[in-house]
């Protein structure tokens, strides 16, 4: 699908265009926000962006810590300028001229939390972060990272509406962990390269909302119901499995770095003009009853040019879907009347 041997699709993007051997064309300029820089998500994904041809400048922001960051990423010998930026009154120089801004900035689970319960320090995060963004960056392109998703989308959503911003097209929750953990497990359990694998996930980001479609697994696989049903609730506690591993030390960032690296590329490709660029992200939607959901995208030099909608389910996969749609509303609900309090 990407190169005739097997490479992850960051791995690709980053062979395909040659990290070090860059053409220097307007074309492949792009400047990218990443805030909450010198966190467990935003240092590794920040060094992975530093490596992406198609960026020519990285902004790092960060309440604490992205001085060193940015000094540390600068010597890597990539022609990526990286700029550090700290505190609120730093906060909309970061972000002037940027055409994409991935946000994990706030505080992660610890063993026994759900993503909601981050909700109360994570929603003001998200909200003041859009704010800047619809005052410095309203064109950008906006990838959140910061949990619980389900919520802090609306959230950033409501920002931009009071602010005359909101463009539905640009605005983006992050899933594709979901999407790579998909692949992974059943790549795992097939036996398969799982580089190969490509596996929708759809509806938002928490437990039961995490609904994988391996009926339309690319290439076709398939499972018993009883090991299809373990494998889905696999996909579907996949976190909280990194969560109770570090033990209190926080959730995943690494592959989640990984992941939102992914999604970043395929949203600048798709800037930058490449065609058939599909990313499954959580967005305004009227696919369901809830008012943002998650399905396969086609990407484009604005964002969301195509929302290819749910496909063909199988019964197991519709059920998710109807199982999914009372807590995807509760978290949208939440999220909206916190702007509108
Ligand atoms: N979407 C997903 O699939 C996914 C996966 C894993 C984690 N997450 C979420 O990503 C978020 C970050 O996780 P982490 O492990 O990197 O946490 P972390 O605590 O290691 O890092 C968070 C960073 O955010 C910074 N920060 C706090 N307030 C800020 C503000 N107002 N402005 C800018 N930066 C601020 C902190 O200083 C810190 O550096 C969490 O909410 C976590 O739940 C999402």
């Amino acid at each position: 699908m990407f190169s005739r041997i097997a490479r992850s699709p960051v791995a690709a993007h980053l062979a395909n265009h040659g990290a070090k051997n860059l053409s220097t064309t307007a074309v492949n300029n792009s400047k990218v926000a990443v805030m909450g820089a010198s966190g467990g998500i935003g240092q590794p994904l920040s060094l992975l962006l530093k490596h992406s041809p198609l960026i020519s400048e990285l902004s790092l922001y960060d309440i604490v810590g992205t001085p060193g960051v940015a000094a540390d990423l600068s010597h890597i010998e990539t022609r990526c300028k990286v700029r550090g930026f700290v505190g609120a009154e730093q906060l909309k120089d970061s972000l002037r001229g940027v055409e994409l801004v991935i946000i994990p900035a706030g505080v992660p689970r610890k063993p026994g939390m759900t993503r909601d319960d981050l909700f109360n320090t994570n929603a003001s995060i998200v909200r003041d972060l859009a704010q800047a963004c619809a005052e410095v960056a309203p064109k950008a392109i906006i990838g959140i990272i910061s949990n619980p998703v389900n919520s802090t989308v609306p959230i950033a959503a409501e920002v931009l509406k009071k602010a005359g911003a909101f463009d539905p097209k640009r605005l983006f929750g992050v899933t594709t962990l979901d999407i790579v953990r998909a692949n992974t497990f059943i790549a795992e359990l097939k036996g398969l390269n799982p580089s190969q694998v490509n596996c929708p996930v759809i509806g938002g980001h928490a437990g039961v909302t995490i609904i994988p479609l391996i009926s339309q697994c690319k290439p076709a696989v398939q499972f018993p119901q009883d090991q299809l049903k373990a494998l889905t609730e696999r996909i579907q506690d996949a976190g909280t499995e990194v969560v109770k591993a570090k033990a209190g030390a926080g959730s995943a960032t690494l592959s989640m770095a990984y992941a939102g690296a992914r999604f970043a590329f395929s949203v600048l490709r798709a800037i930058k003009g490449e065609q058939g660029v599909i990313e499954c992200a959580y967005v305004k939607s009227d696919v369901t009853e809830a008012s943002y959901f998650s399905t396969p995208l086609v990407l484009g030099p604005n964002g969301v040019e195509k929302n290819l909608g749910l496909g063909k389910l199988s019964p197991y996969e519709q059920e998710l879907v109807q199982a999914s749609i009372p807590e995807l509303k509760k978290s949208i609900e939440k999220g909206e009347k916190f702007v509108n309090k």
